[in-house]
């Protein structure tokens, strides 16, 4: 057989082999098997040096033609077989998206996180600023700071949970009034902060007591402050969170840090001041503790009392929820209880 003759039997071998060929694997065989090192489109080159010199250059031009048209051969064929795979592979992959997806439940925030923000939003657009203060509280910043020296009988009032004799979990937000007193900048103007976060008191849990709970701490201080911008502060949330009918009143109390002290009652929700039984009759409902921050408090944290003055609150984010909506635990608020708390969604 002459060379020409054994180079176009390559050639058709090969070519059919290329067009039977099914996957990429027994492509790359075939491609070796004719172009490798060892392949016949070598093999037969070689045999072109025993050629008589004058036929040499036909054989050799035929031989690379050969060998470019089975690379473009075995070239195109890849793109086929790689086309038709990744056609095959989207098909098998594809999505029908008209079928209904996975439910994912989506997360909300708790509803005492909600009152916060709400009450957080009034205050910010009163011009406040938001402070948050450590849980575990220094005996100095939740007593002393706050008018309650040692042995001070009303240190009872709030049953504490002692991490060591000066380390404790805070009664109150109320220490957040002297960290603030102490780090504001008068000069800059006055100090209007309120202070959101989780106390708590060593009482035994029933449906009005839990020994943790929110408050929101609140405190301004200026010159010319007076009771009445304490009234209208309060009433002004109480507007803002529960509706205009909504009134506010003020009783005389007692807090070693606030001279005077008041407790606030607003507009009972249940009956609208008629007197109910959630209000005892009485049309109103307590909600807040606050007065006139006490000139210890300020002299403490290192303002002066002749110059300065103004008032405090504290308020409870649990007592506004269970009254907004009816809830007569405070213990459903803690046990997380996704059947009770996803009503609030
Ligand atoms: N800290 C008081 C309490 O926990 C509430 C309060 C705050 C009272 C600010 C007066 C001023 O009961």
């Amino acid at each position: 057989m002459s060379l020409q003759t054994e180079l176009e039997t390559i050639k058709d071998n090969g070519l059919r082999q290329i067009e039977a060929a099914t996957d990429q694997k027994e492509l790359n065989q075939i491609k070796v098997q004719l172009l490798g090192k060892k392949g016949s489109i070598t093999q037969t080159l070689r045999g072109i040096a025993k050629l008589p010199v004058e036929e040499r250059p036909t054989a050799g031009s035929l031989a690379n033609q050969i060998r470019d048209e089975l690379t473009t051969a075995l070239e195109t064929k890849l793109s086929a077989l790689e086309t038709a795979s990744l056609n095959q592979k989207l098909a098998a992959e594809k999505i029908d998206v008209t079928l209904p997806g996975d439910q994912i439940p989506f997360g909300h925030p708790h509803v005492i996180q909600k009152i916060i923000d709400e009450i957080e939003d009034i205050f910010i657009g009163m011009g406040y600023q938001v402070l948050s203060g450590p849980e575990v509280e220094e005996e100095h910043y939740n007593f002393e700071m706050m008018n309650l020296p040692k042995d001070h009988p009303a240190r009872d009032m709030q049953d504490t949970f002692y991490i060591t004799k000066e380390i404790l979990m805070r009664t109150h937000t109320s220490p957040m009034q002297a960290r603030a007193l102490e780090t504001h900048d008068f000069s800059q103007g006055p100090l209007k902060m309120i202070s959101p976060g989780v106390v708590f008191r060593r009482d035994t849990d029933d449906p009005t007591h839990s020994h943790q709970f929110h408050q929101v701490e609140g405190i301004v201080i200026d010159k010319h402050i007076t009771m009445a911008d304490l009234k209208g502060t309060l009433t002004a949330m109480t507007h803002a969170l529960f509706g205009d009918k909504f009134q506010v009143r003020l009783r005389p109390s007692y807090f070693p840090f606030t001279e005077p002290s008041v407790e606030a009652d607003i507009t009972c929700m249940n009956c609208g001041g008629k007197g109910c039984a959630v209000c005892k009759g009485s049309g109103w409902i307590e909600v807040l503790g606050a007065g006139m921050v006490h000139p210890n408090v300020l002299k403490m944290a290192g303002v002066n009392p002749h110059e300065y003055g103004g008032f405090a609150f504290g308020v409870g984010p649990d007592r506004f929820a269970m009254l907004k909506y009816g809830v007569n635990d405070i213990r459903d608020f803690y046990l997380n209880n996704l059947k009770f708390l996803t009503q609030f969604d």
